[in-house]
């Protein structure tokens, strides 16, 4: 018995070593697109001592995303580095270091171990941008999609290496997010839903492991909700001001459902649930608003265009 046990023992630690042996440890990382997300990715996987090259349409672009991230930075620096400015200065330094950009994907895939797509939410968009990068990234390398509404599958298939994709789903603002949902369609192999855990505990997140289902868990729950209280607001039932009173001091939500749908975005808000609609039209949870669409029809986009359910003048 203490031998089968001892054995057992030294069989499953051998079996851990061969596992993590396996597994790549990702150093350089390619960001396709600078905004909102992207800059945000390269931010926090820079800072945490990766090689990482942020990619986008135009020089004009990169440089205000860098500018996004050095602000950024210096925030975060003001908070952790409180009583050691000089220490705070060399982390900025250092992280700033591990940064370059560039115009074209295609020629700084070539040494990459993880290549993470930020652009555009467009499944032929992105489909063609990973078609072109299988050409040109090693063998090794893992693509990874930050998309929060389309099918990780539909991507991987455009490439010649399903086993190497997944989903890395980062959450806004990125470096304040503790949340990372990491997507494991059919076709990703263990080895490389491994590393991209290890990636994301790496640049310092929380990882949760979710299929390649709509919305993966955060979203699935969350808009479903979010399209309820513009329901219950449709029907006139209550004030959109009373229901997000209720939710913060009810259920102890940090924003009202109306704050978190003007601080997303509507036209995104309307984008998922029509995508998910056209997928499942019988389902009610993704029975599109009337309201919302007309919102959108106007602009009236939320904080980013200076109003949605509410105004920010
Ligand atoms: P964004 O509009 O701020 O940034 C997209 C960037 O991609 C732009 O700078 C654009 O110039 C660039 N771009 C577009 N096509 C490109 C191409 N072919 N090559 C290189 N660069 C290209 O968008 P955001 O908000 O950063 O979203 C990016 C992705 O992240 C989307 O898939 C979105 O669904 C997802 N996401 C967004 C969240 C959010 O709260 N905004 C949260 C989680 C995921």
């Amino acid at each position: 018995m203490a031998f089968a046990t001892r054995h057992f023992v030294r069989a499953a630690s051998s079996d851990a070593a061969t596992a993590a042996a396996k597994k790549l440890l990702i150093k350089h990382v390619t960001i396709i697109g600078g905004g909102l997300m992207g800059a945000g990715i390269a931010q926090v996987a820079a800072a945490s001592g990766h090689t990482v090259v942020l990619v986008d349409q135009s020089d004009e672009i990169l440089k205000k995303s860098t500018k996004g991230i050095e602000e950024s930075l210096k925030r975060v620096t003001k908070k952790k580095f409180a009583d050691k400015p000089e220490a705070g200065a060399e982390f900025i330094k250092n992280t700033l270091k591990n940064l370059t950009t560039s115009t074209d994907a295609a020629s700084v895939v070539h040494s990459t171990d993880l290549v993470i797509e930020a652009i555009v939410e467009n499944l032929e968009v992105k489909n063609k941008l990973f078609k072109t990068l299988d050409k040109f990234a090693p063998e090794h390398t893992i693509f990874a999609s930050n998309t929060s509404s389309l099918q990780i599958t539909k991507m991987a298939n455009a490439t010649t290496r399903q086993d190497r994709f997944g989903g890395l789903h980062f959450f806004n603002p990125v470096p304040m997010m503790k949340l990372v949902e990491v997507i494991k369609t059919p076709m990703t192999s263990q080895k490389t839903f491994e590393s991209l855990v290890d990636f994301s505990k790496a640049v310092g997140k929380s990882p949760v492991s979710c299929k390649d289902t709509p919305g993966f868990i955060v979203n699935r729950l969350l808009v479903p909700y979010m399209m309820e209280a513009v329901r219950l607001f449709e029907r006139g039932d209550a004030s959109k001001e009373d229901i997000d009173v209720a939710m913060k001091l009810g259920a102890g939500y940090p924003m009202g459902p109306f704050e978190l749908l003007d601080y997303v975005g509507l036209d995104t808000s309307k984008y998922i649930i029509d995508g998910w609609h056209s997928l499942e039209p019988n389902n009610p949870l993704f029975a599109p608003s009337p309201l919302l669409n007309k919102l959108v029809e106007e602009k009236k986009l939320g904080k980013k265009t200076g109003e949605g359910f509410y105004k920010y003048k």
